[in-house]
């Protein structure tokens, strides 16, 4: 918290013209409402808007690209209003951080992007799931790497149980998330698939592509 606190001052002290200012966040991201236009006013979230060149998974490079392709991939599922507002939150904060993460071995997660990402909506927004969704994002991609891609068998299974715990009665609103999250940008589609499979209690909906 000390950590994410005093980067934020030091920032918000030094801040200057970047190469976001002249990109048209207005326009590009369509805020609906009054706390997603004043989230991309605010300096510290378009510096976060602003970061990431083209690497795998994400060949569209800075992070309001990627927020642009999971806000379309919202606009495909028959929702609700309200789901779809808090979606739509979830996008806007959730890797608008990842400039602040320390990705250092062996890695810290209290200092996920999905970490500081909840601190900063927890100053504008109360609602315990989409702040919950927000820091977790991640976690069942994390699942799947451990069984998948590191053999850790345990640690998959155990990583899945303690989401799902967390998410409780709220787990469909995570898995929509984490389907528009999914089907962007080139990111494999077997963490998903793998989760479509593995959690009962989640009512799939057709992919988005
Ligand atoms: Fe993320
Ligand atoms: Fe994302």
């Amino acid at each position: 918290m000390k950590y994410y606190k005093s980067q934020l001052g030091s920032n918000r002290t030094r801040m200057k013209k970047t190469p976001i200012d002249r990109v048209d966040l207005e326009s590009i991201l369509q805020p609906e409402t009054a706390l997603e236009r004043r989230l991309i006013q605010d300096p510290e979230f378009r510096r976060g808007l602003g970061w990431g060149i083209p690497r795998f998974g994400h060949p569209e490079g800075e992070v309001y690209k990627h927020i642009r392709e999971v806000l379309d991939n919202i606009d495909r599922f028959d929702i609700s209003a309200d789901e779809r507002e808090k979606l739509r939150l979830i996008t806007f904060v959730h890797d608008t951080f990842k400039h602040l993460e320390d990705k250092s071995y062996p890695r810290d997660w209290s200092k996920h992007h999905g970490v500081y990402a909840r601190r900063f909506l927890e100053r504008h927004y109360d609602d315990p799931v989409v702040l919950r969704i927000v820091e977790l994002h991640d976690e069942a991609y994390y699942a799947w790497r451990h069984k998948h891609l590191y053999h850790q068998h345990w640690e998959g299974t155990e990583r899945l149980r303690r989401l799902l715990d967390a998410m409780g009665d709220d787990i469909q609103l995570y898995y929509l998330f984490f389907k528009a999250d999914t089907q962007t940008g080139d990111k494999n589609q077997a963490p998903l698939k793998w989760f479509e499979m593995v959690v009962k209690d989640i009512e799939v909906v057709p992919s988005v592509w």
